[in-house]
């Protein structure tokens, strides 16, 4: 016959957490972190845009892929390498309206690099940086920064217009403009004559996260524009 063991009597710590469980309902987690400041972690590609005061220019675009990617650190230079082998045609010679691409150059091989539509940026203007840029958001990466310097060197915006302004994409497959939607309520113009065309088009809440920085080129004063639309913040030092 099992026994019962001996009842140790509960500590005073033990008796407090179990005053604080609701036997008829269960406890949110964030109310026992109060003092634990929590941190959201974005799921997506990180850009960041740095310059120093000699004009050495980094642009920088960081994609894991999955969290942790693929959850190896290189030893001795503590940085995780990424996961991007579906960044590489999923299927062989499928090609879909849908926007799935199974052409040749980008197919699985041995020794081969997949795809990337990462584009960190640095324009420069007889040789000196005029505009850093650079963003996260897969296939649309390309046309966000195209966006950003575009407004800067044919548009003559500053560069934190030239971030604030409406974005467009279109990726080929699906055949459709994709364009926020402040491009529809701003200039509706624009799209009206974009459908004349004869494009279709779509409308999304943001495209991009372009932390990017501009440079005056006759003052050489720098002035850093975070992308509104997600987080994040220019700093000086
Ligand atoms: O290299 C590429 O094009 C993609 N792996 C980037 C992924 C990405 O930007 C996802 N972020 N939103």
């Amino acid at each position: 016959m099992a026994r019962a063991l001996p009842r140790s009597k509960p500590t005073p710590r033990a008796r407090g957490l179990a005053r604080g469980i609701d036997p008829a309902k269960a406890t949110p987690s964030e109310e026992l972190a109060q003092d634990v400041p929590l941190r959201g972690e974005g799921e997506h590609t990180t850009h960041l845009s740095v310059i120093d005061r000699t004009r050495t220019a980094v642009s920088l675009t960081y994609t894991l892929e999955s969290p942790y990617g693929s959850r190896v650190v290189v030893p001795g230079a503590g940085f995780l390498l990424n996961d991007e082998m579906n960044d590489f045609n999923w299927l062989p010679g499928v090609t879909t309206r849908s926007g799935q691409v199974g052409t040749e150059p980008n197919q699985v091989a041995p020794g081969k690099r997949m795809l990337s539509s990462q584009a960190p940026t640095v324009v420069a203007r007889d040789g000196k940086p005029v505009l850093v840029t650079g963003s996260p958001g897969g296939r649309t990466i390309i046309n966000t920064v195209l966006c950003v310097v575009v407004n800067v060197v044919d548009f003559d915006m500053d560069v934190r217009a030239a971030v604030d302004a409406p974005r467009l994409d279109h990726e080929w497959f699906p055949d459709r403009v994709r364009v926020e939607a402040g491009l529809a309520e701003r200039h509706p113009e624009a799209l009206q004559k974009l459908r004349e065309l004869g494009h279709a088009i779509d409308t999304r809440a943001r495209q991009g996260d372009a932390h990017s920085i501009g440079v005056n080129p006759s003052t050489g004063t720098f002035v850093g524009a975070a992308d509104r639309r997600v987080r994040g913040k220019a700093a000086g030092y």
